[in-house]
């Protein structure tokens, strides 16, 4: 279906159409970027934003990981770029828009995935015990970096008239967890974000949403206290399982299509059903 302009409803296609249309890539000729792609669950995201045909650009710190999923996604033939980013800092985030622009002449959707969490690790402590610098750089990776991310790209997505904005909050912000409040905060904060940002661009037909996931097995190859903490979290699901990556991607994908172009300031908690909101 096209891109809508904010103003006209998506239009009725006869089914013959509709059924044509569904057998197109769902982001053919589409432009994403997926911060903090180089490991976890933004690699699993960047891959299956490029197998549902989207051109991918892997915005991530580590550039030798961003490079390395950008290389895998290309070799299974799809599109994709790295672009080394730290996302904390303006000019670097300013710099990945350019690069994007130079590259594909446009951007569609941004996944601002990137957070201090597992690859860049945090402290576990109690509230009085978190150094003030960790709270400070959570604060600017978690929140500031999410924000720069999204100033960068929506002078494009507002010329166009249409852009989607996916941020990544976590269950631990709507029902807090122990021993983490740095992170638990930014968390959260990604929540007013998402409110905040969706009513001042949604005029010009920008989409902002969120998603948060439960506790995910998105490591390669976990140390055993990980694996213990993240299969843990299965006793408290409806659904009773390890999460793993493979279970958000297909959330991600419906917020970056056109299937949710009449969605936005939504978060969606993906955990299977842990938490009730
Ligand atoms: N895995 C979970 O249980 C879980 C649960 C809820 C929310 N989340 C959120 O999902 C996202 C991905 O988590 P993950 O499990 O893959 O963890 P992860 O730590 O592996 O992924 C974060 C990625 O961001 C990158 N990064 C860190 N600082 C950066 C910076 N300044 N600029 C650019 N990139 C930077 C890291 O190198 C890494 O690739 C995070 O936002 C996390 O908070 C994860």
């Amino acid at each position: 279906m096209s891109e809508q302009d904010g103003t006209e409803g998506a239009a009725p296609l006869d089914l013959r159409e509709l059924s044509a249309h569904l057998r197109q890539p769902r982001l053919g000729g589409r432009v994403a970027i997926v911060t903090g792609a180089g490991h976890g669950l933004g690699a699993a995201y960047a891959e299956r934003l490029a197998a549902e045909g989207a051109s991918v650009a892997v915005a991530e710190l580590d550039g030798d990981a961003g490079a390395a999923v950008a290389e895998r996604i290309t070799a299974a033939g799809l599109d994709a770029m790295a672009v080394t980013t730290d996302v904390a800092d303006p000019a670097s985030t300013e710099a990945m828009a350019a690069a994007v622009l130079a590259r594909y002449g446009r951007i569609d959707v941004l996944v601002n995935n990137a957070a201090i969490f597992a690859t860049v690790p945090m402290s576990r402590l109690p509230f009085d015990q978190i150094p003030v610098e960790e709270w400070d750089a959570m604060m600017a990776v978690n929140l500031r970096g999410t924000w720069l991310a999204s100033r960068a790209v929506i002078p494009a997505m507002r010329a166009r008239g249409y852009g989607k904005i996916l941020n990544v909050s976590s269950g631990t912000a709507l029902k807090g967890s122990a021993s983490r409040i740095h992170y638990v905060t930014s968390k959260a904060g990604i929540l007013g974000f998402t409110k905040t940002l969706a009513r001042e661009v949604g005029p010009d037909g920008i989409r902002v949403n969120c998603v948060a996931p439960g506790n995910t097995l998105s490591e390669d190859d976990p140390a055993p206290d990980v694996l213990a903490l993240r299969s843990s979290a299965a006793a408290d699901r409806a659904l009773r399982r390890v999460e793993r990556p493979g279970d958000l991607v297909g959330a991600v994908v419906f917020f970056a299509s056109s299937d949710s172009d009449f969605v936005t300031g939504q978060t969606l908690v993906v955990d299977g059903g842990a938490l009730m909101h």
